[in-house]
């Protein structure tokens, strides 16, 4: 079982980082053998829609996104991490998930699988907001589950704690570490 986190915060050691940890802790506990991908480390260039993928359903660019492509296909378990931003993921993530439109293109234009088929994938959601506002993660779950919807990935939930916007504020919270540790050991556990 292999769980891939993908984590979308700019801010190293930041409060979805600390939750993204503990979800791997847990994944871990369970036998996964668990690995994260900093977005930020990364250079991904936004998609331009240049529909050179319509032929082949490969991107292009040749950037750090072509590791991405590789680890989706090799993974069983994929955390999608981000803070709220504006409303919405950070632009990191949106532009690894707007780069997918190669897989997008393999299934709704070439008609083949967006993603190998040797595996049945998962996805989990962790997001943080700093203000307590209905609704704050409604674009950013919008936009997970399309993603997962197109690339034939199970949505198997999500964890969004709102109220926290400090640096490791997250550690003060009464049960979000734990509640991150049970649903990667849940998920590890298939
Ligand atoms: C550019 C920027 C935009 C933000 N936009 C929002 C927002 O729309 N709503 C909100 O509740 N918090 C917003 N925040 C606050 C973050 O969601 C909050 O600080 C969060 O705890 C950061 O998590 P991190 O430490 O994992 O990066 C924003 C922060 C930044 C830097």
């Amino acid at each position: 079982m292999k769980v891939l986190g993908i984590a979308g915060s700019p801010r190293r050691g930041g409060n979805t980082d600390i939750l993204l940890a503990e979800f791997l802790k847990g994944a871990a506990g369970k036998g996964a053998d668990v690995k994260t991908i900093r977005l930020n480390s990364l250079k991904i260039t936004p998609c331009e829609h240049c529909d050179t993928c319509f032929k082949e359903g490969k991107c292009r660019i040749q950037d750090d996104m072509q590791k991405i492509y590789d680890e989706l296909e090799q993974t069983d378990v994929i955390v999608l991490v981000s803070p709220v931003q504006f409303m919405g993921p950070t632009a990191s993530l949106k532009a690894m998930i707007d780069r997918c439109q190669c897989l997008w293109a393999r299934k709704y234009v070439l008609r083949v699988s967006p993603l190998n088929t040797e595996r049945k994938r998962k996805a989990f959601f962790i997001s943080v907001s700093g203000a307590r506002i209905k609704g704050m993660f409604e674009p950013s779950l919008a936009i997970v589950k399309t993603w997962c919807r197109v690339l034939d990935i199970e949505y198997a939930g999500e964890l969004l704690i709102s109220g926290i916007d400090g640096k490791g504020a997250i550690l003060r919270h009464p049960d979000a570490l734990q509640k991150a540790y049970e649903s990667g050991q849940k998920l590890a556990e298939g």
